[in-house]
């Protein structure tokens, strides 16, 4: 492994805004702070939003700025990338935001239902594995079971085959279609409809002319 990964390895050890449980532990039973993360982690009630796939966590930390009465959590396999939210977060001591390097698919042993809002930004399409997809059926139930009654699933994507393929899961699972354009900049009122948050991942589509589709969805109550 690169010397530069394994120091930031050894560095995401020493934060205390970064999470790393074992598989082999989520295996045997649910995480310690599941159904009460707000309460155990940020010593509030505040609500829970969930950034998975956060890579850099650049989205989950511009959320965490804009929003200090709200708690976020940046979700990603990565530790190499991950360090570099915590790294900022660490720096600049902000409370209301931590990263769990975990893969996504262990999230319902992790969480419970107490999630506000999920964030998917920029998730590799995967056009020949639907299975893979972070909004297929597989990954939609597990969601559900994480989020509240009324909770929301916001997907930015430069992939309209994604966000397409999206809106069909959500209709087989019932969801409301809160918002839905394939082409963000378009609107006027977007900053209303989702942050002004561009992540290095949308800089660089939009530089390459790509339209930014965006997505959100609502659970109608308790799944
Ligand atoms: C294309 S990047 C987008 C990163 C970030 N959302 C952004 O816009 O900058 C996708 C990220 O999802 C993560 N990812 C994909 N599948 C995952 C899984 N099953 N569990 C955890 N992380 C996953 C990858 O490690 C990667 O960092």
């Amino acid at each position: 492994m690169a010397r530069k990964k394994l120091l930031r390895f050894e560095e995401n050890d020493g934060f205390s805004s970064v999470l790393q449980p074992s598989p082999y532990k989520l295996l045997e039973g649910p995480h310690p702070y599941r159904g009460k993360w707000s309460e155990t982690h940020f010593g509030n009630l505040n609500p829970l939003v969930l950034e998975l796939g956060c890579g850099r966590g650049e989205y989950a930390v511009g959320l965490a700025l804009a929003s200090k009465d709200k708690n976020f959590i940046g979700v990603d396999i990565k530790g190499s990338r991950l360090y570099h939210g915590a790294k900022f977060v660490e720096e600049n001591s902000l409370p209301n935001i931590c990263f769990v390097r975990t893969r996504i698919d262990y999230i319902a042993q992790i969480f419970d239902n107490e999630i506000n809002e999920i964030w998917l930004t920029f998730p590799d399409p995967r056009p020949e594995r639907k299975r893979k997809r972070l909004t297929s059926p597989i990954f939609m139930e597990r969601y559900l079971k994480i989020l509240k009654g009324h909770g929301l699933l916001h997907l930015k994507t430069d992939s309209k085959p994604l966000c397409d393929y999206t809106l069909e899961v959500a209709q087989e699972f019932g969801l409301e279609v809160l918002h839905h354009t394939d082409d963000l900049y378009s609107l006027e009122n977007r900053d209303e409809i989702c942050p002004p948050i561009q992540t290095a991942y949308e800089k660089r589509y939009l530089a390459e002319g790509r339209k930014i589709n965006f997505l959100t969805l609502k659970v109608k109550n308790n799944f």
